[in-house]
């Protein structure tokens, strides 16, 4: 069993709406996800819900619904949002699902006999309206706490705490030897000063349960939930286990096989797949954690902390991207500054909000997100670019050559070849608004081939006929060769190009770039416009 190319995205926090934020982290993800296919590898691209803790609680208790109740209902929106964005995920996990829940606590019961954990009380001012502990940044210049915090007592709390002393140098050690672990470079310095210049504090991993009950209970003490982080993180390694990785089976037994079964799992071994006799997935280390800039810490710090105490592998590389704004501002509910990701799929289709921000945003600096500059992108890259370049190309084969392939020229072939292998190492180093740029340089060459040859020209003269044919072909392969390159990024584009060009199958191989793909006497199918020019809305 050959381990496969393991990537995930941040698990979204189920009683948020999805917005740009969310459907951004999904995209790259899948175009990484689709990459990483098109290269021949086998994939396992995960994604899902974060579904315990107190604002689920409150939410839920303010609509009178029981807590798992209103998170299935939110769960079926996430899940339709993940295949509107055509999201080649191959598992989605819900952290209220009895196969994750038992990772958490074999988790909880192997680190807690070894003696990473302790109780302790922790004495604060805390919040009976927000009910939450305030820290001394809540208070007010004037030293006071916000009336929205309601009364705010003192209050002592015991709860339990992961050991964090004595762990930081290892890290720092790994992350220096390892440049890739955390990127983009600006990420991993980041981490890397926290690191050298505070002192890790213990991590708090429980809530007690007369306060926050919307949680996993802690195994070895029936009072206590578990709190976010160890709740959370454990996704990425309680699905893999769910699949039978070999690696985290190997790890956490006994731990995993001798809980007691919970009411709704089935028999063990565990995981759906392996009751219908699936195949076990080799997963574990993952290969990327992609998620935003705020969660950084969480995942290049106290996750491989956590997993260094398990006895796991660290994932090998956590890629943090930026955040999205709208207009230059916070996006924000509240205000109403938000781009709705649906409407504008609904307006502009799908692959026009995948382009988009992919080439707009490189992965790591923040973004900005306007109106004006999508427009600007669709009309000048999508419809006047590639849309254009594949519909004059297709169109004058039919016209001149009704619709039949010529025979074989090479023109182009050597842009062609450069250009794939640039892409290519592009996309295996993530690098996605880069394989963009190129792709876009192989669009931009075939177009001002087109000008530069004038077929329009050539076919009024019976003399030219061989040329004619020559550029055809050239101008006819170019489309499809691009319609392999973004296959990752347009699926949808680069699938109606191939057939536009009369080709069965789907473009979802690199290897498919070879030039010379197209065959003469082949004959191309309907050509209908990629990206409709639309009348820019009077705003
Ligand atoms: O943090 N631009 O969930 P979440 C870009 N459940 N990305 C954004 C964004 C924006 N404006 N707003 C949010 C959580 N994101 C936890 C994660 S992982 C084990 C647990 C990104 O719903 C954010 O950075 O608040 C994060 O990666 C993801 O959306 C989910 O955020
Ligand atoms: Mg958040």
């Amino acid at each position: 069993m050959s381990k496969r190319f393991y990537i995930t995205t941040a698990i979204d926090y189920v009683n948020g709406q999805p917005h740009l934020g969310h459907a951004y982290e999904k995209v790259i993800s899948d175009v990484i996800a689709r990459s990483r296919r098109s290269l021949g590898e086998d994939v396992f691209f995960l994604t899902g819900l974060d579904e315990h803790g107190q604002k689920v609680q409150q939410a839920a208790q303010a609509e009178g619904k029981n807590p798992q109740a209103y998170c299935d209902e939110l769960a079926a929106e996430w899940k339709s949002f993940a295949a509107r964005l055509e999201l080649t995920i191959d598992d989605f996990v819900r952290t209220t699902e009895p196969r994750h829940k038992e990772t958490v606590q074999a988790i909880l019961s192997k680190l807690h006999a070894v003696g990473h954990f302790y109780k302790a009380s922790y004495k604060g001012f805390y919040s009976t309206k927000e009910e939450t502990f305030l820290t001394d940044k809540d208070r007010r210049p004037d030293g006071t706490f916000d009336p929205a915090y309601g009364e705010v007592v003192e209050l002592v709390e015991e709860n339990y705490y992961f050991k964090l002393k004595d762990q930081q140098q290892w890290l720092i050690d790994y992350i220096e030897a390892n440049p890739s672990f955390v990127a983009p470079e600006n990420r991993r310095n980041e981490v890397l000063g926290f690191l050298k210049n505070n002192v890790l504090e213990d991590l708090c991993i429980s809530r007690p349960v007369t306060r926050m009950n919307w949680g996993i209970p802690l195994p070895f003490d029936k009072d206590y939930v578990t709190y976010v982080w160890f709740d959370a993180l454990v996704n990425y390694v309680s699905i893999p286990a769910a699949h039978g990785d070999p690696t985290i089976v190997r790890t956490l037994n006994p731990q995993l096989s001798t809980l007691p079964p919970s009411p709704s799992a089935p028999a063990r071994p565990r995981g759906n797949e392996m009751e219908a006799g699936k195949p076990q997935l080799s997963l574990w280390p993952a290969d990327v954690h992609v998620i935003g800039k705020d969660i950084l810490k969480f995942h290049a710090v106290y996750w491989p902390i956590m997993l260094k105490a398990m006895g796991l592998p660290l994932p090998k590389q956590i890629l943090a991207h930026g955040w999205w704004q709208k207009d230059g501002e916070k996006i924000s509910k509240s205000t109403g500054n938000i781009v709705d990701p649906m409407a504008v799929i609904d307006e502009w289709g799908l692959d026009a909000f995948r382009f988009y921000v992919v080439r707009e945003l490189d992965i790591g600096p923040d973004g900005n997100w306007t109106d004006a500059g999508f427009q600007a992108r669709y009309s000048a890259e999508l419809a006047n670019g590639l849309g254009n370049l594949v519909n004059r190309s297709l169109s004058m084969l039919k016209r001149y050559r009704n619709g039949i392939v010529p025979a074989h020229s090479n023109d182009l072939a050597a842009d062609a070849g450069r250009i794939t292998q640039e892409t290519t190492a592009q996309l295996r180093a993530c690098k996605l608004q880069g394989a963009l740029q190129s792709i876009w340089a192989l669009v931009n060459r075939a177009n001002l081939y087109v000008e530069q040859t004038a077929p329009f020209r050539l076919a009024k003269d019976l003399a030219q006929a061989k040329r004619l044919d020559s550029v055809l072909y050239t101008l006819c392969e170019c489309c499809r060769i691009l319609a392999v390159l973004l296959w990752p990024f347009l699926p949808s584009t680069s699938g109606r190009i191939y057939a536009q060009l009369g080709l069965g199958g789907s473009p979802d191989k690199l290897s498919a770039t070879a030039w010379g793909g197209l065959t003469e006497g082949q004959q191309i199918g309907e050509v209908v416009p990629l990206f409709p020019r639309k009348d820019q809305p009077t705003k």
